[in-house]
């Protein structure tokens, strides 16, 4: 069974590897892969962010490299091996593409991330897996 967990660095989605390793401890032949998707791309009428300037843009790569090993260890706790991948583009659809092209069983995501509006159900980026997936996906409160 191969398993797709997402984290954004967000609380949420690190209760997400945590259930996901919970899960997972108890599953023979679990192959975990967390990712985490950087939003590289920019559009002209965004405020300039961090991202925009090499020096944010590596502060914020060393960021997510500690987020995934901070999931990677949550993993290796529970005697899971996980892998960890870093890519580039829109969170959604990159998440999507990546669990349709390496055949992916299932996705584990927090309902919300680091976006603001705290009184939707989902987060963007979850609501679009979850609507889009054809695999199932498992939503951590
Ligand atoms: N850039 C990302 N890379 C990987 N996973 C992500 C990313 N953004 C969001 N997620 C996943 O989607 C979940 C919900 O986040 P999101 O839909 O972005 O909510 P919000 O609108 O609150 O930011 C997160 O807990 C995380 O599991
Ligand atoms: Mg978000």
């Amino acid at each position: 069974m191969k398993i797709l967990v997402c984290t954004d660095g967000s609380e949420q989605s690190l209760k997400a590897v945590q259930k996901a390793a919970d899960i997972v401890a108890d599953i023979k032949e679990a192959q975990v892969t967390v990712v985490h998707v950087e939003e590289s791309i920019s559009h002209p009428y965004e405020i300039p962010s961090r991202e925009h300037s090499p020096e944010g843009h590596e502060q914020l790569e060393k960021e997510h490299k500690k987020v995934l090993a901070k999931a990677q260890k949550v993993f290796e706790e529970k005697n899971v091996k996980a892998e960890t991948a870093v890519k580039q583009g829109h969170p959604a659809s990159t998440i999507l593409e990546m669990a349709s092209k390496e055949n992916y069983d299932l996705i584990v995501m927090g309902s919300r991330g680091l976006g603001g509006i705290k009184k939707l159900l989902l987060g963007s980026v979850s609501n679009a897996v979850v609507q889009e997936a054809e695999v199932s996906v498992l939503i951590v409160k």
